[in-house]
C-alpha cells in the first residue's frame, strides 16, 4: 500500500532549516495535494537542543544525536542543512547507505564530496538532490540536468555570490572603497564574522565546480577552479570601468572549447548593457548558452531563508514523489564524461591594465612595445592622473591568451619606468 506520509529527518535548524520548516508548516496542505502524501517532519538535529527558535515543533522532534534520524527506520528524506564537510559528508554518505533519500544544500560537500556522494547514491539507488546549492532558491540545477538536457552546453556565466555583488554594487553606486562596503555588508548581516570564503571567491568557486560539473558532464571540484576574490578592486577601477562603458562584477566563468573546459571566478568587466551587468544588490544570476536554446538568464535570490527553503523543499517534494512512485536514483550523475582543463594561460580574454609608471618621454611606447613583443594588441589607452612625476596608465588590450599577457607583464615588472601594476582585470565581451 502507498505510504500517505513521507517522514524527514532534518540535519540542520539555522537560517535554512527554520525556513523549510516554516514552508511545511504554511504550505504543508498544498505540497501534500501536489505529493499524493502529508511530508512531516519527524527529526530535527541541531548542536544545542535547548537554544530559542523561531519556529515551534512538536516536544521530542528536536534531537543533537544525529543515530535518532540516520539509524531511524521510519525516516524517508534525510535533509543535510548543517553545512560544512565534516560531519556532514559522513552522515549523508551513512544516510544514503541505510536507505534514505537525501536532499542537501551543501555546496561545500557536493564541490568537494560530490563523486563520493553520487557513486554512493547509484550504489544504493537513492536520490541525491542540491538544488539550493547553487543560487540559492533560482532553479538552476534541475533546468541544466532537466529542461535544457538536449543542448550541448557551451557557456555558463554567473554572479553565483550575494555578498560581493551587494559589495560591488555599493562601490560602483556610491564610488567608496571596499573596506567601507565591507564593514557595511557586515554590519547588514550579508557579509559574514569572517568574511574570506566570500571575498575571496571560494563560495563562487564551489557554485561554479557545481554548475560546469553539470553543463559539460565531467566532475570539475573546487580545486579545479582558478580563483580570484575582489579584496583588489578599488574605486579607481570602478571609475574606469564607467570611463569603458563597463560594470565590475565578480563573475563565475565555465565555457567548453574542443572538449576542455575551462572554470574561474575573477572580478571582470562586463558591459553594461549585457544583461547581467543590470544585476545588483544581492541578487544572483545566471546567464548559460547552449548550442540549441541560445541565451538563457536565471534570475533571483542567491540566499536568505525563504527563498533558500524554497529549493530545498522543492527537493523534498521531488525526493517524495519518486519514493512513492518507486523511481528513486532517476536524477543521477551526470558526470559521464572526462574532459580535460584548459590550463589558464591558453584561456582567453581581454584585459583592463592598470599601472602606475614615469611620467616622461618613451615610456608609454616601452609598455606598448613589451605588448606587441608578445603578440597583444591594444584597443585603448588612457592616461590621465599624473601624480608629481608619475602618471597611471591604463590599457584595454584585444582578446588574447592569458599566457602572453603573464608575459608581458613580467616584463613591465622588470621595467625601472614601471612604478607598480597596480591591476589586472580580465574584459568580458565577444568582440576582438
Ligand atoms: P546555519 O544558520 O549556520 O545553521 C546550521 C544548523 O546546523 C544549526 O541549526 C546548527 O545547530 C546545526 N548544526 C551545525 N553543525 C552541527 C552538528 N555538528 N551537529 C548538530 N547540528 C549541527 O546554516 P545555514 O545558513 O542555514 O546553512 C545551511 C546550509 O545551507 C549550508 O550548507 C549553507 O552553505 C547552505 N546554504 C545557505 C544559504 C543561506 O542563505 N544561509 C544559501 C544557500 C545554501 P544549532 O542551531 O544548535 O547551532
Ligand atoms: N554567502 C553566500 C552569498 C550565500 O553571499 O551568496 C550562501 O551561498
Amino acid at each position: 500500500m502507498q505510504k500517505s506520509v513521507i517522514k524527514l529527518g532534518l540535519m540542520g535548524l539555522g537560517t535554512v532549516g527554520t525556513g523549510v520548516v516554516k514552508i511545511i508548516q504554511n504550505n504543508g496542505d498544498q505540497l501534500e495535494r501536489k505529493v499524493g502524501a502529508k511530508l512531516e517532519i519527524a527529526k530535527v538535529l541541531v548542536r544545542d537542543i535547548n537554544k530559542p527558535r523561531d519556529v515551534e515543533l512538536p516536544h521530542g522532534v528536536l534531537t543533537a544525536n544525529p543515530r535518532d534520524i540516520i539509524d531511524n527506520p521510519d525516516i524517508d528524506i534525510v535533509v543535510e542543512l548543517m553545512g560544512g564537510l565534516s560531519p556532514a559528508g559522513e552522515l549523508v554518505l551513512e544516510a544514503m547507505q541505510n536507505g534514505k533519500s537525501v536532499v542537501t544544500a551543501n555546496k561545500d560537500l557536493v564541490a568537494q564530496a560530490g563523486k563520493e556522494l553520487f557513486e554512493r547514491a547509484e550504489a544504493v539507488n537513492c536520490d541525491l538532490l542540491f538544488e539550493a546549492s547553487v543560487g540559492g532558491g533560482i532553479p538552476i540545477i534541475r533546468p541544466l540536468k532537466q529542461c535544457l538536457a538536449a543542448n550541448r552546453i557551451q557557456k555558463v556565466m554567473g554572479i553565483i555570490n550575494g555578498t560581493t555583488n551587494y559589495m560591488l554594487t555599493k562601490m560602483t553606486q556610491e564610488g567608496s572603497d571596499f573596506s567601507e562596503v565591507l564593514a557595511e555588508a557586515q554590519a547588514k548581516g550579508y557579509a559574514e564574522a569572517d568574511p574570506t570564503a566570500d571575498v575571496e571567491g571560494y563560495d563562487a568557486a564551489r557554485k561554479l565546480a557545481i554548475l560546469a560539473s553539470i553543463a559539460f558532464n565531467t566532475r570539475v571540484t573546487f580545486s579545479d577552479v582558478h580563483v580570484e576574490g575582489i579584496t583588489k578592486i578599488t574605486a579607481h577601477d570602478i571609475q574606469y570601468a564607467k570611463e569603458l562603458g563597463c560594470i565590475i562584477k565578480l563573475l563565475g566563468i565555465a565555457k567548453e572549447d574542443n572538449d576542455k573546459v575551462e572554470v574561474r571566478v575573477h572580478p571582470t568587466f562586463v558591459p553594461k548593457d549585457h544583461p547581467i551587468a543590470s544585476v545588483n544588490d544581492v541578487f544572483n544570476a545566471i546567464f548559460v548558452t547552449g548550442d540549441a536554446v541560445g541565451d538563457t538568464m536565471f534570475f533571483g535570490r542567491g540566499a536568505g531563508e525563504l527563498p533558500t527553503a524554497s529549493a530545498v523543499a522543492a527537493d523534498i517534494m521531488d525526493a517524495a514523489l519518486n519514493i512513492l512512485k518507486d523511481d528513486r536514483g532517476r536524477i543521477a550523475c551526470t558526470c559521464f564524461e572526462h574532459k580535460e582543463l584548459k590550463p589558464m594561460d591558453e584561456v582567453e580574454s581581454k584585459f583592463y591594465i592598470r599601472l602606475l609608471v614615469a611620467d616622461r618621454p618613451g615610456v608609454l611606447a616601452a609598455i606598448a612595445s613589451a605588448f606587441g613583443d608578445q603578440q597583444v594588441s591594444l584597443q585603448s589607452v588612457i592616461q590621465k592622473e599624473n601624480l608629481g612625476d608619475k602618471a597611471e596608465v591604463v590599457l584595454v588590450t584585444h582578446r588574447t591568451k592569458e599566457g602572453y599577457i603573464r608575459k608581458a607583464l613580467k616584463t613591465l615588472e622588470a621595467m625601472e619606468a614601471v612604478e607598480e601594476i597596480s591591476n589586472v582585470i580580465r574584459v568580458e565581451g565577444n568582440g576582438k
